[in-house]
Formats: C-alpha cells, structure tokens, sequence
C-alpha cells in the first residue's frame, strides 16, 4: 500500500457536507481534492470554512468525478439525487460514502446495489449514530454479554423536522422526501436493528414488519420553534409525522421504532435493550455482571441528544471507512446493510396501504 493520500470528492456542498469535509481533513490518510454542487458559490464557502487550498470546485459532476486523484466520493445530495449519484460513482470505479437516506424507492436502492457491487467498490451509509459514544458503549456492553441475548430492542426518533433545516422545502413532500420514517426515522430505525444483534459488528436481519402512521402536522400550517419555545407559521408536511413500526428478525427478536416529528420538546433519540440477563436503558444498566446490584449503573458518555451534525461523529464514520477501504474490508454499514434498514421504511409504507404485515426481504431483493 502506498503512502499517498486517498483523494475525496465531496458532491452537495451544503450543511451536513460541511463536516464530511472536516472529517476527512482530519484523517491522515485522505485529501480533499474536489467539491461539486449546484451552485459554486456554495462549492467557495465549504473550502473556505474549511481552510482547504487548491481545492477544485465544480458544478458539473461528471466532470467532478473525473478530476485525477479522487478515490472517494462522498454523496451529500438531498436524498433525491442519491441513486444517480451513487450509480455514477460507482460507475467511475469510486468508493462511496451515501448520506442517509440512500434511495426513495427500493428499485432506485436494487440499482445502487447492483452497480457498487459490479464495480467492486466499499460504501459506507452514514448512520453516523453507529460511532456515537453511547452506541459505541452499548454495543460493547452487549457483546460481552451484559445483558445475555437480546429479544427486544426500542428506538425512538423524536425530533421537529420542520423549516429550520435547509432541505425542508422538498424534504417535506411525499414526492420528494416520502416519508417520516425515510428522511429521519430511519437512525432509530438503524439503531434498533444494531442493538438487537449482540454480535460486535453485525445488526440484526429484518424479516417482518408491521407499522402505523398518524400524528397532527400533516396538512397544518404551523410549527413548534424549540429554540425560542415559540409557535409559528410554516409550510404544512405532505406526509404523516408520526410512524410506529414492530419489526421481527431474523434471530427471534422484536423491536418497536418509531419516528415522531410532531413531539413538542427538544430533539431526543432514546433506545432501550432488554436481553435473558438485564437491560439497557440509554446509559443506565441493569446486568447479571454486577452482582447486588440495587440501583441502575449510570455511564458518564455523550448521548444522542443533538440534531446538530456539528455533534454527530462523522469522525468515527470517516475513519472507519478509510480504513476500510485501506484494507479491502467491508463495512458493517455498507450499502447492502443499509437496504436492511430501508426495508423497513419502505415495508411500513406497503403496510399503510394494505393494513397488512409485510414480510422481507423485499421483493425488489428476492
Ligand atoms: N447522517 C446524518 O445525521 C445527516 C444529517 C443531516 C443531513 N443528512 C442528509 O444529508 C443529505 C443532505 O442534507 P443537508 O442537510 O446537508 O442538506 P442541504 O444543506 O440542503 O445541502 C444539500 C446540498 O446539495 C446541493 N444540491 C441540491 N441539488 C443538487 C443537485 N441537483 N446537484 C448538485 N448539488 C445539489 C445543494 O446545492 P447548492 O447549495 O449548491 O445550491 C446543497 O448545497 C440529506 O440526504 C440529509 O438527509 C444526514
């Protein structure tokens, strides 16, 4: 292996792109060679807040895509654009880091699949949540058997997405952001899937779902300003705000998530796990590991409790990848896990309109 900076071309140069910039920036072993958006002046302000020189800006990707030196892309689009920007990079032989979500349907997630794996390429999905502290800690915790084996996992995905986000205007439509579970719910979605394997380095392997959806904000004109603690005007969701899946695995386990736009608090992503011998709630732990035990073991760490992508470990993610794209290796959040996870978005959809559990895999997957 050669000493040489892997190159990374960053394409969607808006705010959640701004911190894969800083994280491979800080990684030893990559570059940022290239950005490409729509527009270029957002292109100058990435590079600049990020103090990058000789940087190339592009607003056309295929020529940003051919630009010599780059290794990586790392796809920032809004999620409309991720199919195609995925199959494009694939196509040009690129490793690729997809933010979430990676498709709107699963024939657009079949595409993707399909030409990463023809190109031989690593992928990473950004469930950045994966290299939190906390899930990290959890994680940990189970595979040392903390908790013996795991039967039922909760996730909750509690946050406003509402017009404080810059990709709200088309995030809020059916057409365009599709669903609750799909733009957000989907981290919890993940995070469930992640706890109810004990395995280091494996989630579990969804087979059934069954979910609702309801809520209040569809079609309302108005919004909860948790900052100010104030009500405004905004515009309405085309979609319902709240979605409550219970998902079964392939191991046995059960998992209940749920995506809840309309909660009025600031943004909070609780898990519980409860296995043959305790039980983990967020941080606090109950564990045949602590005999006597006569109060919940709470553990000093850095929660899920910011919606702010300046306090999402992209770090961790960036640095995973790298390395496994260093060592020929496979991530545990590779596309091909992270279809998993959108099964279940997409077979919650299926069960709002035939009032039936839908079983998996997908027939796009059969
Ligand atoms: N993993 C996480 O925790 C996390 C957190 C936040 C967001 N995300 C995901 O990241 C993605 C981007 O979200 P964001 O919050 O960064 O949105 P954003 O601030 O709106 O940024 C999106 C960027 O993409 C550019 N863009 C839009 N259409 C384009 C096109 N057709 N071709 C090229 N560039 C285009 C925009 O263009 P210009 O500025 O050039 O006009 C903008 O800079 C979404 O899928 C979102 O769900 C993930």
């Amino acid at each position: 292996m050669s000493d040489r900076k892997l190159g990374v071309l960053v394409h969607g140069a808006g705010w959640v792109a701004g911190e894969h910039i800083k994280a491979f920036k800080n990684n030893p072993r990559t570059r940022v060679v290239a950005i490409s958006s729509r527009r270029l002046e957002s292109c100058r302000a990435r590079a600049e807040e990020a103090g990058l020189e000789g940087v190339a800006l592009y607003t056309d990707y295929e020529r940003a895509l051919a630009h010599e030196g780059v290794d990586i892309v790392s796809v920032c689009t809004p999620q409309q654009h991720h199919a195609d920007n995925v199959v494009a990079a694939a196509g040009a032989g690129k490793h690729i880091v997809i933010e979430k979500p990676v498709a709107n349907t699963p024939a657009e997630m079949r595409a993707m699949l399909d030409a990463v794996t023809k190109a031989g390429v690593r992928t990473v999905v950004s469930f950045v949540l994966r290299w939190n502290p906390l899930f990290e800690t959890v994680k940990a915790l189970l595979a040392d058997d903390a908790v013996g084996d795991v039967y039922y996992t909760e996730a909750d995905y509690q946050h406003d997405i509402a017009s404080w986000w810059a990709g709200y205007g088309e995030g809020r439509t059916k057409e365009l952001g599709v669903s609750a579970a799909l733009v957000a719910g989907c981290h919890a979605i993940d995070a469930a899937r992640w706890f109810a394997d004990k395995e280091a380095g494996r989630a579990a392997v969804p087979v059934e779902v069954f979910a609702y959806s309801g809520g209040w904000r569809k079609g309302r004109e108005v919004e909860y300003d948790y900052f100010k603690n104030a009500w405004k005007p905004a515009p309405p969701l085309e979609y319902d705000d709240l979605e409550v899946a219970l998902v079964r695995y392939s191991n046995g386990a059960l998992s209940k998530v749920s995506t809840n736009y309309g909660c009025v608090m600031p943004y909070m992503l609780p898990v519980e796990v409860f296995g043959t011998r305790g039980t983990i709630k967020d941080n606090r732990v109950w564990s045949h590991k602590f005999p006597g035990q006569r109060g919940w073991v709470d553990i000093p760490t850095i929660l899920p409790e910011s919606a702010d992508v300046s306090h999402h470990p992209f770090q961790g993610e960036m640095d995973h990848f790298v390395d496994c794209v260093l060592n020929g290796r496979e991530s545990h959040c590779s596309l091909a896990d992270a279809v998993l996870t959108h099964s279940v978005v997409f077979a919650s959809l299926r069960c709002y309109e035939t009032g039936q559990p839908v079983r998996l895999p997908l027939p796009e997957f059969l």
